[in-house]
């Protein structure tokens, strides 16, 4: 595997996204609009990233991550209050449909067929289920409290995640990043990636793969320095979970590493913050009755993002 270079290297040889300005004309209205309403805005990123083989790409190195996490903590942000961006990769779960994922939604209809005047209808057992999410998503929507923007490669997440951390500089500590997408930690440099299709008659390609410079470093320092910045750290071997947790919070200085196993990350994490570290875990109860652990994830969050904000200067007057 080779070094990596910088992260000013990776972003120059790397143009950004096709609908890069799009998206950083959008996030800029977001940020004005919420941070002139005195508002909180939490940056969710969620899913995992690509690094493609091919220019015009048809095999890419990707990763397991579905989205579960940054899709429902997103709706307990919104909860909370805050103002929410999601930024998550094209076609993972969403916040509110994530759970009409599959058959889920075509199972809670019922259909009666009669011609032009065919009606669908919601199964009475259903409405229960439907009726609050579509209430909650209804008036995120009116509020205009989500902004939804995706990326897909490694390339896009890092443009856009910077693209967001622009706008968020000027809410101070009252910008809360809560970074839970599964970032490629290894790319092939642009130049070592064909263009066309690799063909198999020329045999088995050998792939060099090249790290990715981390960008919380850049982005705890210069970026976004007075937020309140959340990383997550994602292990298989529990002996290494919380020392490279404790590791990364030393290294990058942020406030709180949310560290999990690949295993049991739906029903077990550990939060770990400069002075302690936290057990969140499901029961057997919550498990059956399909809780989410990202609620009382977000909970602690929010709760020392406030602890945070209390004791934090004020944000700059605009
Ligand atoms: O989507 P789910 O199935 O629900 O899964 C959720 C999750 C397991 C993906 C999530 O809980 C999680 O752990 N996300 C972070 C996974 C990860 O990238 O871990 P890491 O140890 O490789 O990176 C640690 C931190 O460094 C991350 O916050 C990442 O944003 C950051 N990073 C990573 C690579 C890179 N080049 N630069 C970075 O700054």
């Amino acid at each position: 595997m080779a070094n990596n270079g910088s992260w000013e290297e990776f972003f120059a040889s790397h143009l950004p996204p096709t609908d890069f300005e799009d998206n950083r004309s959008l996030l800029k209205e977001f940020c004005e609009r919420h941070a002139l309403q005195g508002n909180k805005i939490v940056l969710v990123t969620s899913g995992g990233t690509t690094v493609p083989l091919e220019h015009n790409t048809v095999r890419f190195v990707d990763n397991f991550s579905a989205g579960t996490r940054g899709s429902a903590s997103a709706e307990y942000f919104l909860e909370h209050g805050y103002a929410v961006i999601f930024m998550h990769r094209q076609k993972s779960l969403e916040p509110f449909t994530r759970l009409f994922s599959g058959q889920k939604l075509l199972d809670m209809l019922d259909i009666q067929e009669r011609g032009p005047n065919t009606t669908i209808t919601v199964k009475p057992d259903s409405v229960d289920v439907l009726a609050p999410i579509l209430v909650r998503y209804k008036a995120a929507h009116a509020a205009g409290a989500i902004l939804y923007v995706s990326f897909t490669t490694v390339s896009d997440y890092f443009w856009l995640l910077r693209a967001a951390c622009e706008c968020l500089a000027n809410l101070g500590p009252r910008a809360l990043l809560y970074l839970a997408a599964a970032v490629s930690d290894f790319y092939i440099p642009k130049d070592k990636v064909p263009t066309h299709k690799m063909q198999s008659e020329s045999g088995a390609p050998v792939i060099q793969l090249h790290l990715v410079p981390k960008m919380l470093a850049p982005l705890v320092n210069l970026w976004v320095p007075a937020a309140y910045v959340v990383s997550f750290k994602l292990e298989t071997d529990e002996s290494l979970l919380v020392p490279k947790a404790k590791a990364a919070l030393e290294k990058y200085k942020h406030k709180v590493v949310v560290a999990n196993l690949l295993q049991t990350r739906h029903n077990r994490v550990v939060l770990v913050t400069k002075n302690a570290t936290q057990e969140i875990a499901l029961n057997r109860g919550d498990i059956l009755s399909g809780a989410d652990i990202e609620m009382a994830i977000v909970a602690a969050i929010v709760s020392s993002h406030e602890e945070h904000m209390g004791g934090a200067a004020p944000a700059p007057a605009r």
